[in-house]
């Protein structure tokens, strides 16, 4: 009988989501089975949208950055009362033998939790350009926003010394600052403040004071959306938050910015890279690592390994336990923080 598999993109998108779809269905389809793709995340699967997924589909996909499945927050554990057994109901009448999840820890934290609990034979993709995902060393899209972010700091370098201004730049990465340390560290900003490392505004000032000192004219300050940065008792970043209770993006190089230049009379602008950083085709490296994965769970599909999720561990592509990679938060330790310490602040708090 052939074999019927269902697959869906869920969460914040990211460059590769479609070369993982690629590296997915080639294998998959070469080997006889039927991929039936859901729209938009697993509200496709709450609401049974469904496409058939050929051949012809594939065809330069891996090159386009989003998904041609859609995307979306929702889960079924939002409202799991009724949207639980709608998704069992649809994976049933489509006959599916087996559902890949791509996604992040909302995604596969929903794809781990019906395999455990209702013993859905589902298997992972990780993505998100967070990169805050545990038991992989890297997700695809990572390395495309970190471009993104690089290219805008290393560009604002000219604006910033022609002016003689403090630019305040702003990373996405609400709980782990991995875009902002990697790009920052490779355009050598004056400052990098992330979630990890709670500072004090003074520190900061401190350190850019200093730096004047010397003769320069302009700093490239890169902060994450989430860093918690105090003035005396108060945290300065961004407190907005959306309805399941999340960190809005934007704020917290605002706030900064509107900071730095009162207290160091030092004309500061900010910007905001926001949904760039997750817009436009995958560096050649994140598809190529994106069709990996995708192939990869192509393979615990056939093999009948369920529960797990592909991954990337020193270099290779290999399987973890899908559990594992939802049950911690992956942020950066100290050992990043100490070998970059230069970039960064000594650590404060309110
Ligand atoms: O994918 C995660 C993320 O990129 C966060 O870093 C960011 O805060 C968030 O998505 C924003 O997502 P959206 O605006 O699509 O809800």
């Amino acid at each position: 009988m052939t074999l019927r598999v269902g697959v869906l993109t869920g969460g914040g998108d990211a460059p590769g989501l479609n070369a993982a779809i690629c590296g997915l269905g080639r294998r998959l389809l070469a080997s006889g089975a039927e991929l039936i793709g859901f729209e938009d995340g697993w509200r496709g699967a709450i609401e049974d949208r469904t496409r058939s997924l050929r051949d012809a589909n594939f065809q330069h996909l891996l090159v386009y950055g989003g998904t041609l499945l859609g995307s979306s927050g929702d889960n079924p554990y939002k409202r799991a009362a009724e949207s639980v057994p709608k998704v069992l109901a649809t994976l049933q009448r489509h006959r599916l033998d087996a559902l890949v999840a791509i996604g992040g820890e909302g995604t596969l934290g929903a794809a781990d939790r019906l395999h455990r609990e209702h013993q859905v034979p589902v298997v992972g993709v990780p993505k998100t350009i967070d990169n805050d995902l545990d038991a992989t060393d890297f997700t695809f899209g990572f390395f495309s926003a970190v471009e993104v972010a690089t290219r805008a700091m290393d560009d604002l370098r000219s604006t910033a010394d022609s002016h003689g201004r403090i630019m305040v730049v702003e990373c996405m990465g609400r709980h782990a600052g991995w875009i902002t340390a990697y790009a920052g560290v490779a355009a050598g900003a004056e400052a990098i403040l992330v979630p990890e490392r709670p500072v004090h505004l003074e520190e900061l000032c401190d350190k850019l004071q200093r730096l004047r000192a010397t003769g320069a004219r302009s700093a490239i300050v890169a902060v994450a959306e989430g860093a918690r940065v105090f003035e005396g008792g108060n945290c300065l970043s961004s407190t907005e938050k959306d309805e399941f209770g999340e960190w809005k993006t934007g704020g917290t190089a605002q706030i900064i910015a509107q900071r730095l230049q009162a207290l160091l009379s030092w004309d500061s602008r900010h910007l905001v890279l926001g949904h760039l950083q997750r817009a436009g085709k995958p560096i050649a490296f994140d598809r190529i690592f994106a069709l990996r994965l995708g192939a990869r769970a192509a393979r615990l599909v056939l093999e009948k390994r369920f529960g797990y999720m592909a991954a990337m561990r020193a270099g290779e592509i290999v399987d973890v336990p899908l559990h594992a990679a939802v049950a911690a938060r992956k942020v950066l330790g100290d050992q990043f923080l100490d070998r970059y310490e230069t970039f960064f602040l000594p650590i404060g708090g309110p």
